[in-house]
């Protein structure tokens, strides 16, 4: 599972861990890994939808946690495969929880809820120790105006802090790794400490 702020290169370190972990690995993420996921993530990254509710969007984001897990991180468990997610539940508790103002606990209790009480063995969290604090940056493969890269740098310092402090609380779970190296140094200390973690050779 891999966690962040925006640009702080979870979507090809994914890739790369996925490759690393070879054949059978399924690389997905979230919001949007499935059919109905393609649509909320439509919803909820469109400036088109405008302002949601904070519970809207965490709701919506949790009904594409149920699907994402029901149709392809369940499966796949089951069928013996490494499962690497590009986001997952921790997101909505930085983004909705930290960021947005609702209570941290409670979009734990529905991510629990959507996700069927299914959490990660590891969570890598790319942080960006010299950075602006998780705001995006301009990377080519993003909508620039999303509903949350027009998100002003106060809530990404929330999401940023709200990481760091799930990071810090759960050390047996999560690896934090400096997001800012160059892309395989960054992509080396990956497979070493989830190799570590995981009891895999990597
Ligand atoms: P992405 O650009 O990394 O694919 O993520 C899309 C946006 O959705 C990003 O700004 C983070 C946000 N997000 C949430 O707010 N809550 C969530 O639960 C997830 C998975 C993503």
């Amino acid at each position: 599972m891999f966690e962040g702020g925006e640009g702080c290169g979870k979507s090809t370190q994914a890739r790369l861990l996925a490759e690393a972990l070879g054949p059978g690995t399924v690389l997905t993420r979230e919001p949007g890994a499935t059919e109905v996921g393609a649509r909320l993530r439509t919803i909820l990254l469109s400036p088109e939808t405008g302002d949601l509710d904070p519970r809207t969007e965490a709701l919506l984001m949790a009904a594409d946690r149920a699907q994402h897990v029901a149709e392809v991180v369940a499966p796949a468990l089951a069928a013996g495969h490494h499962v690497v997610s590009d986001r997952y539940a921790y997101s909505s508790i930085a983004y909705q929880g930290y960021g947005r103002g609702l209570s941290a606990g409670e979009v734990r209790m529905l991510s629990d809820w959507a996700g069927g009480g299914l959490w990660p063995d590891a969570v890598v969290f790319l942080d960006l120790p010299d950075g602006d604090g998780g705001q995006p940056r301009s990377h080519a493969s993003a909508v620039l105006d999303d509903r949350f890269e027009t998100a002003g740098a106060a809530f990404f310092a929330r999401v940023v802090a709200g990481f760091r402090e799930m990071c810090e609380d759960d050390p047996s779970r999560w690896i934090r790794i400096d997001g800012s190296a160059p892309v395989e140094t960054v992509a080396a200390a990956v497979r070493a400490a989830v190799g570590q973690r995981l009891q895999l050779p990597l």
